[in-house]
């Protein structure tokens, strides 16, 4: 099965569950440079074989200017050009890494993705969104630009570390919140090891999740409006990632958590929620508290991307479902923060 989406920056071939023929197919050896990670390399370095391949050092470490301008350096001495395919083969580092390399080198070159990490498959690899950080300021520099193709193989996950799983159902979680609830009652009587060993149900959520995210791409690629709602649980979740060191799943279901305690502060959203949402939390191998400095967290939101003068964009809920985006006051998100404060360490 394959099926094309028409983004108004490109098009995207999808194949949902691909198989190593079809990298073949995707990829002609002539023609394309593999980028990787070395955790990928090593579980499926013998994939690479015959490939002009790069292997960076797996983490967010390495999503910065530095390594893009290494990276460049070498596919240049690989004779990379406008017809040369750079592919992405890892997570999100790798994505955004690959696509971003791809979308400045000589002005632009074909990429696409095949994702190995649950997050990946559901979020990082799809809307064209790629970049690199600058020190602690995450996704600063990058561009806009729709992958190619991008080919999944939940196989993949099979040799994935279970923090790793984690990652990606907090983006599963975050879909449900904002767009699905029916999602989030099949989340509520899940749990990790039930989609562990369910490649079925597995495979069906992956492609619920990627539909949900083409449709908001699809309606605004640019983020002008309804693709914000993707960054419920991000806005704090990344102070807290940057701040704390945490996955980044860890981080965005915390920010989850301090969103709802926004929506129920400025939104009247129903406060019964939040016990739900932090038992899914749970079941979904993600932290519900974290011992934190309010003041440091509200130092680092003051430097968010969304920040305009004295508020910042954030996506509140006004039911499981449905998003909004609701500025709110540096004076409102302190409030949510205290109580997210006193309220984990009670
Ligand atoms: N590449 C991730 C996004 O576009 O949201």
């Amino acid at each position: 099965m394959q099926y094309t989406v028409h983004f108004p920056g490109g098009q995207t071939d999808y194949y949902p569950s691909a198989s190593t023929q079809d990298l073949l197919q995707l990829a002609p050896i002539e023609h394309t440079i593999i980028i990787s990670d070395n955790n990928v390399a090593m579980h499926y370095g013998e994939l690479f074989k015959g490939y002009k391949t790069i292997v960076v050092s797996a983490g967010d470490q390495s999503k910065t200017l530095e390594t893009i301008s290494a990276l460049a350096k070498q596919i240049a001495e690989f004779e990379a050009h406008k017809t040369t395919r750079i592919i992405g083969f890892g997570g999100g580092m790798i994505c955004d890494l690959s696509g971003f390399l791809a979308s400045i080198y000589m002005r632009g070159i074909e990429f696409g993705f095949m994702p190995t990490t649950l997050l990946a498959m559901v979020d990082a690899a799809i809307g064209g969104k790629n970049g690199v950080n600058i020190g602690l300021n995450k996704n600063m520099l990058g561009t806009i630009k729709q992958p190619k193709f991008i080919a999944t193989n939940p196989a993949f996950l099979n040799t994935l570390p279970s923090q790793e799983w984690s990652n990606g159902f907090a983006e599963i979680i975050k879909y449900a919140c904002i767009a699905d609830e029916p999602l989030w009652h099949q989340l509520r009587t899940q749990n990790l090891i039930g989609f562990q060993k369910d490649a079925t149900l597995l495979s069906n959520i992956i492609h619920q999740c990627v539909q949900h995210k083409n449709r908001i791409v699809l309606a605004d690629e640019q983020e002008n409006n309804i693709r914000k709602s993707l960054n419920f649980g991000h806005t704090a979740g990344h102070a807290f990632e940057t701040i704390y060191r945490l996955q980044h799943g860890q981080a965005v279901g915390l920010g989850m958590i301090v969103a709802l305690i926004a929506s129920e502060q400025n939104l009247d959203f129903p406060v019964h929620i939040r016990p739900l949402l932090i038992n899914m939390l749970h079941q979904y191998g993600l932290p519900s508290t974290i011992d934190f400095n309010v003041e440091k967290v509200m130092h680092t939101l003051k430097l968010d991307k969304k920040r305009s003068n004295e508020t910042i964009d954030f996506i509140l809920l006004e039911s499981i479902g449905k998003a909004k985006i609701h500025p709110l006051t540096f004076s409102e998100i302190n409030r949510a923060l205290q109580t997210f404060f006193d309220e984990g360490n009670r």
